[in-house]
């Protein structure tokens, strides 16, 4: 490692001495956090204050206006607290039911930050004209299908419900507070002898304020923590809402956080945490493997859930926000949301199924876009490949191995001092030669691109950034903000100035008309944002004083949860548009927000090499999942620690059924590539990544999927199974998109049996073994004999997987490989359907339909037989269709074929198939099936065909 890397580390390791654990110190709890505190402390009152609790804020009837053409009410609302300020409330139906909830201050002091839905949403949502609002006495509602949303006056109160029973409400819990913008000294001394007649109204109104906002200016104007004061300079602006969900007794999201998909609760008797999920995008080292803190990314969308429905919220805020969960009985969820600023702007999606709520967020925010098929194969990290040489060794010895992988990655130290895109000439001499190298088999390279730049002129990308006056500010709001990060003193790129988009989308560019040119990479190098929340190793969290200043005069409060997204967002468009055609970019980031899901993957960051987060990694991918952000992953073998083989091994399995697969490893472990290791356990782990390989017809269809309709790539149970109770909080085993796959992956040690639950009466199938196990419409455990080699993969009756099962070494040598198809026929022993989708893998002509999209359909023949067809889905004829008019077809397996048969042959075609037919016994108890095997049915992939199986 070289001296500046040294010195990183170094810095680092002074910041969090204590190995293995996260430095808590570093990061508030609640109780430190000064509008949190307030939070708290109301709903402590309303608790307290029980039934006599009201809300004080109430809509003026009066000013209730309906817009004529379009469904948007908008009124004054006023707080009985502080009958001086006046608030705005709008309420507007979108056309797919979505409601969108704002509440503003009016003609206040100075102006709340109300931009972070714009910054998430795809586009402006179109408002229904079919919705009519009719104002009343004591509300203003709206009624539109099976749904009304309903406004009450005094408290004022949002209500959407579905056939009259309450879904989501707004301030139901009377814990609604904006607090509005004042002037420091503002606040009356009460006169402790002899009120005057002036001083009565001040003194009625401080009454009020000590009952509902407390007696104390608690951290109004400034807030210390450890050596760091928040300056505050706006003083108070929170937002405190409750959001219940009556009849929902499960909520899930929110992510990111290291805990179960189900989320606990925070408060009350049932509390599993003691503080609240905190959303406030922060580089947390060694982060727990259970805790509500805070990790990279935040996500402010919570479902909740019920056998009869689901619904969502998204709570468009961008600033630091706590948000306490509490589960009153089984069937019901509140939860409080406390945020540091901005206005109010909360989406409620209505469902009332899962996938419903994820294409209602989808609308809004967007879905994955098809990723590019490499980006899908296995990608090999490690801080760090330390020279073009080490990168060819690492290839020749998974070559030698035949272990298939995709992308080389390279950590901080390719770059000169850390000044991302100059390469280290001493270590990587030779840059363009390696790619070209690691490309010459269809690989990849991934390459670190981090927000901080070295300050220093002997570095063009800092240069013309100051030059154009685009890096963030700091308070003074004059200047470069400087703090340290890996490559010392740095600032950071301002990404909410419009004047560094065009810029730091051209810096990707090899050859650019003025300034430096990236003239020694390719575009088989891809890019990795890391250390985008910002990470700020001498800063307050570890990230940017909140009083920083950003384009438009915001501070670093206001934005701080959608800045890593900004970086994501043009880091992934100066990818894509640095070739002509553009080409899929493949960008991954650990900072998000809602909406990053548009720009490519993520990961859950600095995991530790234990078993616990190996379980939790699951969880949190899951969570990511269903807030959009399904491309995602955790670090295989874990970022810290030396793990055993077993966990390795175990660490591979999971990785395989993660959407996003990349082993990766601290600068101070032991390498670990996989073909380090000493038999069983490189076999083990060879045969587990030529799985991954062989599925990725299954995940390339999945993302397909995923990107038309919201629906994440790992599905977890309840989305499965909407009305199973007994699957809400299954969080250790999912199903892939609509394949029929279902998987446990094993996270425990040494365990020689574990279960897995099948929530229905189907059969399922053992994928390596055929063995079928049947399921409950009650719901049934079936136990699972485990060796270290297992892994718990089941393919749903009803289903037909795609595979491509000739070992390759990356995924591009696959593109003409035939395929296998796995037909699961369901309990009736005759039906079975599934897609597959395929194109080029990295060109953007998909999008006009130059793509091959087939349906494969088993049905009955006759009285015992089966039929396979084969169908188009596709625009017919196009180039990408063409380039694989070859590739067949040339393996069938018909799994729970009940008797042999007699003929199987191509229609319309004389001769019939070769087969083999067998009978394998149940994996637990129940009857055996039939596995029918057709050999080479010589059908192309791209062809309409049928198989007739006569029995
Ligand atoms: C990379 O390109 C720059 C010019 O853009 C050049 O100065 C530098 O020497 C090159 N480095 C290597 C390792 O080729
Ligand atoms: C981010 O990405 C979207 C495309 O999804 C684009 O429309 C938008 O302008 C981008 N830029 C910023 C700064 O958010």
């Amino acid at each position: 490692m070289r001296s500046v890397g040294l010195f990183g580390a170094l810095f680092f390791a002074l910041l969090a001495p204590d190995a293995f654990s996260v430095k808590t110190n570093d990061f508030k709890t609640c109780s430190q956090s000064g509008f949190c505190r307030r939070g708290r402390a109301l709903s402590a009152r309303a608790k307290d204050a029980a039934s006599s609790w009201k809300s004080p804020y109430s809509v003026d009837a009066s000013s209730v206006s309906i817009s004529p053409s379009e469904a948007v009410v908008t009124a004054a609302v006023k707080s009985s607290l502080y009958p001086e300020i006046k608030f705005e409330l709008e309420v507007r139906v979108h056309e797919d039911g979505v409601v969108r909830v704002r509440m503003d201050e009016k003609d206040g002091l100075r102006k709340r930050y109300d931009e972070a839905a714009s910054w998430a949403l795809v586009a402006e949502p179109v408002i229904s004209k079919d919705v009519q609002w009719t104002a009343g006495k004591k509300d203003v509602r709206a009624v539109y299908g099976d749904l009304s949303i309903v406004v009450a006056y005094d408290p004022l109160r949002v209500t959407l419900l579905r056939k009259g029973r309450e879904q989501v409400v707004l301030n139901g819990q009377g814990l609604l507070h904006m607090e509005h913008f004042r002037a420091k000294e503002s606040l009356p001394e009460v006169q402790a002898d002899g009120a005057g007649e002036e001083a009565q109204v001040p003194i009625k109104a401080e009454k009020l304020r000590a009952w509902f906002e407390g007696e104390e200016e608690d951290a109004f104007w400034d807030e210390k923590f450890n050596s760091w004061t928040d300056s505050k300079p706006k003083g108070p602006e929170s937002l405190s809402l409750d959001i219940t969900f009556p009849n929902h007794g499960t909520v899930y999201g929110i992510p990111q956080h290291a805990t179960r998909l189900a989320l606990p609760s925070t408060t009350g008797d049932d509390a599993t945490f003691s503080d609240p999920y905190r959303l406030y995008n922060a580089d947390v080292f060694e982060y727990l493997a259970s805790s509500t803190m805070s990790l990279y990314g935040s996500i402010p969308v919570m479902h909740a859930h019920s056998a009869d429905s689901t619904v969502a919220i998204f709570n468009a805020v961008a600033s630091e926000t706590w948000i306490d969960v509490h589960h009153p009985t089984s069937k019901s969820s509140h939860s409080h949301w406390i945020s540091e600023s901005g206005i109010m702007d909360v989406f409620i999606l209505p469902g009332p199924t899962p996938e419903d709520v994820f294409a209602q967020y989808a609308r809004l925010t967007g879905s994955t876009p098809l990723p590019a098929h490499w980006s899908l194969g296995y990608h090999q990290c490690r801080w760090n490949y330390v020279s073009t040489d080490d990168v060819r060794t690492v290839q020749k010895r998974f070559d030698e191995e035949d272990m298939p992988v995709d992308v080389f990655w390279l950590d901080i130290e390719y770059a000169e001092e850390h000044k991302y895109f100059i390469w280290e000439e001493k270590t990587f001499p030779d840059p363009v030669e390696m790619t070209n190298d690691v490309a010459a088999v269809g690989r990849k390279m991934v390459v670190i691109i981090d927000p901080h730049l070295k300050r220093t002129s002997n570095y063009p990308v800092y240069q013309e950034a100051s030059d154009l006056e685009i890096l963030v500010k700091p308070k003074s709001g004059e200047g470069e903000y400087e703090g340290w990060c890996w490559s010392g003193s740095s600032s950071w790129i301002d990404m909410f100035n419009p004047g560094s988009w065009e810029w730091w989308k051209s810096v990707f560019k090899f050859q650019r008309e003025n300034g430096w040119s990236w003239t020694n990479s390719t575009d088989a190098v891809h890019i990795w944002n890391d250390m985008n929340e910002p990470s700020v190793f001498n800063g307050p969290e570890i990230t940017m004083p909140k009083d920083n200043i950003h384009f438009g005069g915001w501070e670093h409060r206001d934005v701080h949860n959608i800045n890593g997204m900004l970086f994501h967002n043009l880091t992934s468009q100066g990818v894509a548009e640095r070739t002509t055609p553009h080409k899929r970019p493949f960008v991954l980031t650990r900072s998000f927000y809602a909406g990053s899901q548009r720009f490519g993957a993520m990961w859950t960051g600095d995991n530790l090499g234990t078993w616990d987060h190996m379980t939790v990694g699951v969880q949190m991918v899951l969570a990511n999942g269903i807030a959009g952000m399904t491309f995602a992953g955790s670090d295989v073998g874990g970022f810290f620690g030396n793990p055993d083989t077993d966990m390795l091994v175990r660490w591979y399995q999971v990785g395989i059924f993660s959407p996003f697969f990349r082993a990766h490893a601290h600068i101070d472990t032991k390498r670990r590539e996989p073909f380090l290791l000493d038999e069983p356990y490189k076999g083990m782990i060879k045969d587990i990544l030529r799985i991954r390989y062989s599925m990725l017809p299954v995940w390339y269809t999945a993302f397909w999927e995923s990107s038309r309709t919201g629906i994440p790539v790992l599905r977890p149970h309840y989305v499965m199974f909407p009305k199973d109770t007994a699957g809400f909080e299954i969080d250790d085993q999912f199903f892939i998109a609509s394949s029929g796959l279902l998987v446990k992956p094993v996270t425990e040690k040494d365990i020689t049996e574990t279960t897995v639950y099948l929530a229905e009466d189907q059969v399922y199938y053992n994928y390596f073994t055929e063995a079928p196990s049947y399921g409950s419409s009650k719901g049934k455990r079936i136990t699972v004999p485990l060796e270290l080699s297992t892994i718990p993969l089941y393919i749903r009756g009803g289903s037909v997987v795609p595979t491509r099962e000739r070992p390759r070494r990356s995924s591009p040598l696959m593109a003409h490989d035939p395929f296998t198809l796995r037909v699961a026929l369901d309990k009736t022993g005759f039906s079975a359907k599934g897609d597959l989708y395929l194109d080029d893998g990295e060109g953007l002509t998909y999008q006009t339909g130059d793509y091959v999209w087939r349906k494969f359909v088993a049905e009955k023949n006759g009285k015992k037989g089966v039929r396979l067809a084969s169908r188009n889905l596709s625009p017919a004829g196009g180039e990408y269709e063409k380039s694989i008019k070859d590739v067949r077809v040339e393996k069938v397996t018909i799994l729970g074929l009940a008797n042999q048969p007699k003929e199987v042959k191509v229609v319309g075609r004389d001769e019939p198939l070769a087969w083999t037919y067998k009978t394998v016994a149940a994996g637990d108890k129940g009857k055996a099936v039939g596995v029918l095997v057709i050999k080479d049915p010589a059908v192309l992939i791209t062809q309409d065909w049928e198989i007739v199986i006569d029995v």
